[in-house]
């Protein structure tokens, strides 16, 4: 019946990290902990996210951050919370967020094994309009044994070793690639109790979809290969249309990629060369997730994660989705180039 297997599944996501820490003999249970504080962290901000109006925490904050975006109350709050809950979690070596300038170091004597990077409120652009957002994170190995300062903060794709997202939508969902055999894996916050119940075990992204996702708004300013790209996706030889979708909040995009499959795009333009999307804290949690579910991830020249990182906020150019439809994108890349 309903309860038993509500409880049985909420065992399964109470033990879920705790059983994949006791499989490796080498685990510190460092990574435990982080995760336990960043699922707290996520835990206030969809309290905060699904308040905000009444709460007066719609609109902009007033200053601009290190993007030359309008920061908005909720980025603010959503920092705060994370930088506050991933600090006192001791597990922390430095942490990289898409609204601090600089890194957020931490004392050396406090420091723990993980520099995690962070977009702590994704899609702020849709918060006034109730219109889903995120959180995005990854955490990374430490590049050196010892102690870390700010010019160890360009983290690389490939030294990730977990990551995950948050969904602020019509549930609230954590979706979670710990970068081992448990794949990706979806926890839906049961808010009467407070905890995170596995919902979608091991997601798999489907091999090919029928959706694209991207801005057309700047059709104008994509390159060649784009442009082909998305007219066959409207005038296929297949005569069999793709559906279009974009919701402006990469997690919400992303989610629904993984979920039914399909593309989502966020390349460069002539204005943005490197595209909008950041590296360390939107573009490679995301391709480390993707890849994860079986997807495939592309930057106009390799994986995502393979982008060299040059610095802090840099962007990346992004399409990431099902295995084939990435394929098709890649091979267009190939005929322009
Ligand atoms: P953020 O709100 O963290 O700055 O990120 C916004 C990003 C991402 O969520 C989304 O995919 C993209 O901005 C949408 O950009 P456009 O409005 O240019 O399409
Ligand atoms: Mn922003
Ligand atoms: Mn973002
Ligand atoms: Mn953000």
């Amino acid at each position: 019946d309903m309860a038993k297997s509500h409880k049985r599944a909420l065992e399964k996501m109470k033990r879920f990290v705790i059983e994949q820490q006791r499989k490796n003999p080498k685990a510190t249970g460092e990574l435990t902990t982080l995760l336990n504080a960043i699922l707290t962290a996520v835990k206030a901000v969809s309290s905060s996210v699904r308040k905000a109006g009444i709460q007066k925490l719609f609109g902009i904050e007033g200053t601009v951050n290190v993007q030359g975006e309008d920061v908005k109350k909720l980025d603010v709050l959503a920092n705060e919370l994370f930088i506050n809950m991933i600090k006192s979690s001791y597990s922390a070596a430095m942490l990289i967020s898409e609204e601090n300038e600089n890194v957020i170091e931490i004392d050396p004597d406090k420091q723990g094994k993980y520099i995690i990077a962070f977009d702590p409120l994704d899609g702020s652009s849709n918060i006034d309009c109730l219109v889903s957002i995120g959180s995005i994170f990854a955490i990374y190995r430490k590049p050196v044994d010892g102690p870390v300062n700010r010019q160890h903060g360009l983290v690389k794709g490939r030294d990730i070793v977990t990551a995950g997202y948050a969904l602020y939508g019509s549930a609230t969902m954590l979706v979670l690639a710990l970068g081992d055999e448990t794949g990706v894996n979806g926890f839906m916050l049961d808010p009467s109790i407070g905890e995170f119940i596995l919902t979608d075990p091991n997601l798999r992204i489907p091999t090919r979809g029928k959706i694209y996702s991207i801005n057309e708004g700047y059709e104008s300013q994509w390159d060649p290969a784009v442009k082909e790209y998305v007219h066959e996706k409207k005038y296929p030889k297949s005569n069999k249309p793709y559906g279009a979708r974009y919701v402006g909040s990469m997690v919400a995009d992303v989610h629904r990629t993984i979920k039914y499959g399909g593309i989502f795009l966020y390349p460069a333009t002539q204005s943005s060369p490197n595209g909008k999307l950041r590296l360390l804290y939107e573009g490679n949690p995301m391709a480390f997730i993707v890849e994860n579910a079986g997807g495939r991830t592309f930057n106009g020249k390799t994986s995502i994660l393979d982008t060299e990182t040059k610095n802090l906020h840099q962007r990346c150019p992004v399409f990431l989705g099902s295995d084939e439809d990435v394929k098709d994108i890649e091979e267009l890349y190939k005929k322009h180039n």
